[in-house]
Formats: structure tokens, sequence, C-alpha cells
């Protein structure tokens, strides 16, 4: 959202600081980095492909086996493979947010990783984040602030924020603002969005 003014990123978390310091677009893009990628299709000297191989994935504190080609990628494989379709599949190029999960604790644009890069990390997708019935804190704000509208972009966008207030428990409108630059809402919900952020932020402490 912050790239419609584009303001400069002088102080506070910009949101390339924010993609970086929470791996966003850092993560994304390195995982598929000619080096990892490589490794990741490999094992034990073996390049896997080019057709289906087994993976497990651990998912949702759930061990989840599937069979897929190197070439598919993590969203895929969750919503294609898996049923696990809270993730959606928006830009699938890494610029819109809509597709982010978390790996190892970590926001990351799952339409940019690959599933097999994914073996052995801990995902947690919209779906383990909370229910209607257990919602998170962030979820809980932005029920409480009507945050967004569409539906589309929300696993994202909450899925970010929830990543986002475990780091930053003292979170102004600001930060907030330029910290979630990475997921975009076309229609502009933007403003019950950066109150629900700041107040799961002061609610959750760092330790949601
Ligand atoms: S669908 Fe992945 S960033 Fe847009
Ligand atoms: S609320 Fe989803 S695009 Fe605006």
């Amino acid at each position: 959202m912050s790239d419609r003014n584009n303001p400069p990123e002088t102080s506070g978390v910009s949101r390339r600081g924010f993609l970086k310091g929470i791996g966003v677009g850092t993560v994304a893009g390195g995982l598929l980095s000619p080096a990892g990628l490589q490794q990741a299709i490999a094992k034990n000297g073996d390049v896997l492909g080019p057709g289906e191989f087994p993976l497990t994935l651990q998912i949702n504190g759930q061990t989840r086996k599937l069979s897929v080609e190197p070439r598919v990628t993590l969203l895929d494989a969750l919503r294609n493979r898996l049923d696990l379709t809270g993730a959606k599949k928006v830009c699938d190029r890494g610029t819109c947010g809509a597709c982010t999960v978390l790996v190892d604790g970590q926001p990351v644009y799952s339409c940019s990783m690959l599933a097999v890069e994914a073996e052995g990390r801990k995902i947690t997708t919209i779906e383990g984040i909370g229910t209607p019935a257990k919602m998170n804190d962030v979820q809980k704000a932005f029920v409480k602030h009507d945050a967004q509208q569409c539906g589309f972009c929300t696993p994202g966008f909450v899925v970010a924020s929830t990543a986002f207030v475990r780091k930053h428990p003292d979170a102004t409108m600001e930060d907030v603002r330029r910290g979630l630059g990475g997921n975009l809402c076309r229609c502009g919900t933007y403003a019950g969005m950066l109150l629900a952020v700041v107040d799961a932020a002061k609610t959750t402490k760092g330790g949601a």
C-alpha cells in the first residue's frame, strides 16, 4: 500500500526493511536462487523429477504426504494437492502477498517457493493461524475494526500481520503502514486494517 504514495524510507520500519527483516521478499527470492534450487531438487546426489516424487511436508502441526513434480510451487501444492485453499493465488509472481504463509515463522510468498524447498520446514497457513471459534489476536482485531472487504487478500494480510506483531509489539500506525507494504489490497480497505494491526500488536505484546 505504501507504494501508492512512494514515501521516502528514512526511518522506522520501511517497506523494504520489513521485507528483509521478516523475510517476505528476501526469503521468496533467495529460495529460488540457482544454488538453492539445485540443492532442493537433488537428494543424496540424485536429481529429482521431472516426474512426480514423494514429498513430506509439516503443515500446521501435521505431517502431510504428497507427490509433486519439482516445478510445483508451495502455493499450488497447498491448494491443489492438500486442499488448503486459504492462501490465495492472485498475482502468482511475488508481488501481492495474497499467498503468504509462514515458513519457520517467517512470512513467505508461497507462489514464489517450490514445494520441495519447504520440506523439513515448519509451514503455517491461515488454516493453522486460528479458527472462527478460536481466533488469534490479529483475527479478532480484524473483525473488531472491520478491517477488510473482499476476503481474497485477507488471509495473506492476517498471516503477514501475525508475523509482524510478533516482532513489533510497539508498532505505530506508520510502522504498520510501511511494514505491511508487501501485501496489497485492491479495494483500499487500509484504514481499518491499520487500526487492527496496531491494536493486535498491543494485545499480543510480541507473544502471539
Ligand atoms: S499470489 Fe503470491 S504474491 Fe501474489
Ligand atoms: S479487502 Fe481484499 S483486495 Fe481489498
